[in-house]
């Protein structure tokens, strides 16, 4: 099915002033968002009138959406507050024995690295896994990094810089031949591209909601498999890890079944209500189709920037596809002065360190990728 972009755009007032297809640094609020976020920030200048259930109603409303979206189970899913943070609650509690190793390919997003270096004191050592020849991520290059003593293999599903989507059944696989753990950063993939955790057996995927899920900083939605959950003790404690209540002053230190466990303090209520209603929206679509319609129109980007001279800095293969594209002129300098160039008629994209990067969502049209195409200067 096509999606009604016409329709799509009314929830984005933004559209009429700017092209924003830079969904990869900022999501911007739909208006029913900003709206369900003003009003709860209305409700709290009277917190006597406020409805403090709402905020667990809130947290299992985006459970049920989000658990929905990538086939898994709603008691699978817990909150933090970034995508650092998910990675730091799984790196952290998984049984690491001096002489341990995870494996991660060169080149990953910082919050995704820094977690599993910061087990270093623990004598848990970081393989870097090199590039392939064309310079992308590739499994047999994991493979081969890893050995007997990996107990993780830390990816992001699409990765940050030129969107190449990695292979999270394929990767899982070789990280249960291990008897390890694939953990996956989806904070570039939660909701532009598929994602299904129980046929892939992924054990656990992180993502932050200020970009895809169109809901500002501050929740890191985490899901861990029954399997993971078995592994990765908690580390860190509150009394949302129980099922007391916070008048209980037994302490009886009984972790919550499931991901609950994870949790600790008070939730992001205010983020959590600007998520519930962005993924009301985001749901209200087949998954399948908003990677479809991204693919295509960062397709004709990549077909219109090659024909007017700029080399290409993502995979072009299907499979390894996503929302996000870069190209170069081979300058970085070049790059962000034509970035910030872009930037003055109103069309926004990203420099990052392999070019431009350009990253488009559901309610983008041909239109604006033709007018992206039509402001860069020709090369050849
Ligand atoms: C791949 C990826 N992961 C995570 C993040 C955000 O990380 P954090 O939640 O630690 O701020 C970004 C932000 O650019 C990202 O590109």
């Amino acid at each position: 099915m096509t999606l009604d972009t016409q329709k799509l755009r009314a929830h984005f007032p933004m559209t009429s002033e700017w092209n924003y297809v830079n969904h990869a640094t900022h999501g911007p609020f739909p208006t029913q968002t900003s709206e369900a976020i003003s009003n709860l920030a209305h409700a709290w200048t009277s917190p006597a009138d406020l409805d403090h259930d709402e905020n667990d109603r809130t947290a299992n409303a985006v459970r049920q959406m989000i658990a929905r979206t990538i086939n898994g189970k709603p008691e699978n899913i817990a909150f933090t507050g970034s995508l650092a943070e998910s990675m730091s609650l799984a790196a952290a509690g998984l049984d690491w024995k001096p002489g341990d190793n995870c494996v991660i390919p060169e080149h990953e997003f910082p919050s995704v690295v820094y977690p599993f270096l910061n087990l270093e004191r623990r004598g848990v050592t970081v393989r870097f896994a090199p590039k392939d020849d064309a310079g992308f991520t590739s499994v047999d290059r994991i493979r081969e990094t890893a050995d007997e003593r990996t107990r993780a293999i830390v990816v992001s599903h699409v990765e940050f810089m030129n969107g190449f989507r990695n292979d999270l059944a394929a990767l899982t696989q070789l990280a249960h031949d291990l008897d390890a753990v694939l953990i996956s950063d989806v904070t570039q993939s939660l909701g532009p591209c598929e994602i299904d955790v129980a046929n892939s057996g992924v054990d656990v995927v992180g993502a932050h909601s200020y970009k895809w899920l169109m809901a500002s900083y501050g929740v890191g939605v985490t899901y861990l498999s029954d399997r993971a959950i078995e592994r990765v003790e908690p580390t860190y404690a509150g009394r949302l890890s129980v099922d007391l209540g916070f008048e209980d002053l037994s302490y009886q230190l009984n972790f919550r079944p499931g991901a609950a466990r994870y949790q600790s303090g008070g939730l992001n209520w205010i983020t959590l209500t600007g998520l519930r209603a962005s993924l009301e929206l985001i749901t209200s679509m087949n998954p399948a189709d908003i990677a479809s319609h991204t693919v295509a129109l960062t397709e004709r980007l990549l077909d219109g920037v090659e024909a007017r001279g700029y080399q290409i800095s993502s995979s072009r293969e299907a499979e390894r596809r996503s929302a996000i594209v870069a190209f170069t002129t081979g300058n970085q300098e070049e790059d962000a002065a034509l970035v910030s160039d872009l930037g003055a008629k109103k069309i926004s994209v990203a420099h990052r360190g392999l070019g431009i990067r350009v990253s488009p969502y559901f309610y983008n049209t041909a239109d604006d990728i033709d007018q992206l195409i039509a402001a860069l200067p020709r090369r050849s």
